[in-house]
């Protein structure tokens, strides 16, 4: 079927749409609703057999929804609408959900139902839950619809209008924090609900700012809405009952000031921070404390997690991250895991806190050779084995990273973006290496320059990824337990170790892997210091998320489904 994607951004989930519908033979378009008034006749240029509209903020104009079936993916269940349905969802605590697929018409979220597939809501921030639980749900709604719709006989079941409810866009009266009155629990709960977007508005050390991301602090305390201490570049502050780490901060934009964007709540508060103590957690703290690194062992595999706020790795974060590697790779293991717990695994470097340093060069420059030290520190690993288990999504360098293991296991809900042509970048990461390594040159050269999402299924068809692990985010961390035990136990794991020093050496005798680290980062040293290199205009866009003027043209042309080493485009 030839299907056009319409949304309000090409985020994650219409991602996830986009890769899987290509799996399953369909032809996929994007167009992006822009608001400027364009979107009727790109419909018309598409002629599509089916609209779906997998994140649209929007109505969808009468001229598309009259003229051609229009499908409109809702997160929340039947009969729930409104433009903050999560927000509330998480606001007030449920513990269940849903996503619901309703044909587009006047009144926005009141048509008939294609399909409603509900989840469980545990107790996350909103954009995790987002990028997961409700994906899942999302995607098994959409599949459903889809099918229905080919078959040409469903009647999708008009709503019951008496029970719907539609409840208002959730504004920041509602999320406010009263430090003097709410528990530790109510404080997280708002934190979560306004997580990643718009986060909580407050007043901090005299200054408006927006929290951004909350956890619970199972020991400290203090006066109410006090700064006790920092963490990783976190700030944690009391509540009437305990604590909650904040890590990160964006300005309150100032009336026809430039747009503002997330830092790590230390790097934002600069010098307005008072002296705190800075309380590290040991990587195998206990769970009641929060942390973005933690370590723990089963036997002999090693499990060393990491997260990371959207994924984004900052010069800090990677240098942390390779201690802990460091550290990790000292214990008597066969088996080191690295990710496998819940969403993300990396997408490379933090573009914000490039975005904000005082010379966005050096600081690039920085964080490009920390993340290349975590890479090489991985791919000469040589006396156990490696597995990268990305839970959740992973783009650019985030990608190669999980590829310098000697197994990649993803969770089926993945959406993979191994590309960094859309930030106007080179790439490092010793992608020159890793990625031909698994693919070939010219399969590597095709997806670098063809720069698509894909599916954890299609990756692992291509080669680039080892095993999906078909289960849903609660699940995947005992999923790939259990496989690293096994894999730990194999005779065969033994000979493979002892192998990898045999390779390495080859490898290094034939061409060295620093040749492939130092041919990178001359493309990518030029780039950060060529004031007119396209990154600098796509890194400030990305980071003050400014809409495109149009929609990219790799988006809008049709794309066929994805088969084994050979990405199809019809013409
Ligand atoms: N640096 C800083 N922030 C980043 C980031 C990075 N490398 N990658 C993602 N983020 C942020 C996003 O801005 C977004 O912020 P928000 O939650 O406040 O809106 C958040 O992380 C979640 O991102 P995601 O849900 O993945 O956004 P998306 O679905 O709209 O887009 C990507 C997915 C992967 C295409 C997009 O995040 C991207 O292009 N990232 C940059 C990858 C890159 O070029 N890295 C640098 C080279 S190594």
């Amino acid at each position: 079927m030839h299907i056009l994607l319409v949304a309000s951004a090409f985020n994650s989930l219409t991602q996830r749409v986009h890769a899987e519908l290509r799996d399953r033979g369909h032809t996929v378009a994007v167009e992006l609703a822009l608001g400027d008034g364009s979107l009727t006749d790109s419909v018309r240029r598409h002629a599509p057999q089916l609209v779906i509209a997998p994140m649209l903020k929007t109505a969808i104009p009468r001229e598309v929804w009259s003229a051609y079936p229009c499908l409109i993916v809702h997160p929340g269940p039947v009969g729930d609408r409104g433009p903050s349905s999560l927000d509330w969802a998480i606001q007030e605590g449920a513990e269940s959900w849903g996503v619901t697929v309703l044909q587009a018409e006047e009144e926005m979220d009141a048509g008939a139902v294609w399909a409603s597939v509900a989840c469980p809501l545990p107790p996350l921030s909103k954009s995790e839950l987002y990028r997961n639980e409700i994906a899942d749900a999302a995607l098994a709604a959409v599949l459903l619809a889809v099918g229905r719709f080919a078959s040409g006989t469903y009647t999708p079941l008009a709503q019951e209008q008496e029970t719907a409810h539609t409840r208002p866009y959730l504004d920041q009266d509602v999320r406010r924090i009263d430090w003097d009155a709410d528990s530790t629990h109510t404080v997280v709960r708002k934190l979560r609900a306004a997580d990643s977007q718009p986060g909580v508005l407050d007043v901090l050390l005299g200054e408006e700012w927006y929290l951004h991301g909350g956890h619970p602090e199972g020991g400290l305390c203090g006066a109410p809405g006090q700064l006790l201490a920092t963490r990783a570049g976190a700030v944690c502050r009391a509540t009437r009952d305990g604590a909650v780490w904040i890590p990160e901060l964006r300005r309150r934009r100032a009336p026809g000031g430039p747009p503002t964007f997330k830092l790590p709540a230390v790097r934002a508060l600069g010098d307005g921070l008072p002296p705190l103590p800075e309380l590290p957690a040991p990587p195998d703290a206990e769970w009641r404390t929060w942390t973005d690194i933690r370590y723990r062992e089963e036997g002999s595999v090693g499990f060393l997690s990491f997260s990371f706020p959207g994924g984004a790795m900052s010069t800090s974060q990677c240098r942390r991250l390779l201690d802990a590697y460091r550290k990790a790779c000292a214990r008597p293991t066969s088996v080191l895991v690295l990710g496998g717990q819940r969403d993300f695994f990396s997408n490379g470097i933090h573009l914000n806190v490039i975005e904000a340093a005082e010379d966005p060069a050096a600081e690039a420059w920085a964080n490009i050779n920390a993340i290349d030290d975590l890479v090489e520190a991985v791919l000469t690993t040589t006396d156990r084995l490696v597995v990268a288990a990305p839970a959740g999504n992973a783009a650019a360098g985030g990608v190669m990273l999980a590829l310098a293991a000697d197994e990649v296991w993803c969770r089926a809900g993945c959406v993979l973006n191994p590309h960094y042509r859309l930030m106007g970048l080179y790439g490092s990461e010793y992608w020159t290496y890793t990625l031909p390594r698994r693919l070939g040159a010219a399969a590597a050269d095709r997806l670098m320059r063809e720069a698509l999402p894909m599916s954890a299924v299609s990756a692992r068809s291509l080669g680039l990824v080892d095993r999906v692990v078909d289960c849903g985010p609660q699940d995947f961390a005992g999923e790939v337990g259990r496989l690293a035990a096994r894999l730990a136990s194999l005779s065969g794991t033994r000979s493979r170790i002892a192998a990898k020093k045999a390779d390495l050496d080859r490898q290094e005798a034939s061409e060295p892997l620093s040749a492939f680290r130092e041919r990178e980062l001359a493309r990518m040293h030029r780039i950060f210091h060529d004031p007119q290199a396209p990154y600098h205009a796509l890194r400030r866009a990305f980071v003050r998320k400014e809409k495109p003027s149009c929609t990219p043209p790799h988006l809008a042309l049709p794309t066929g489904p994805r088969t084994a080493g050979e990405p199809v485009r019809p013409q």
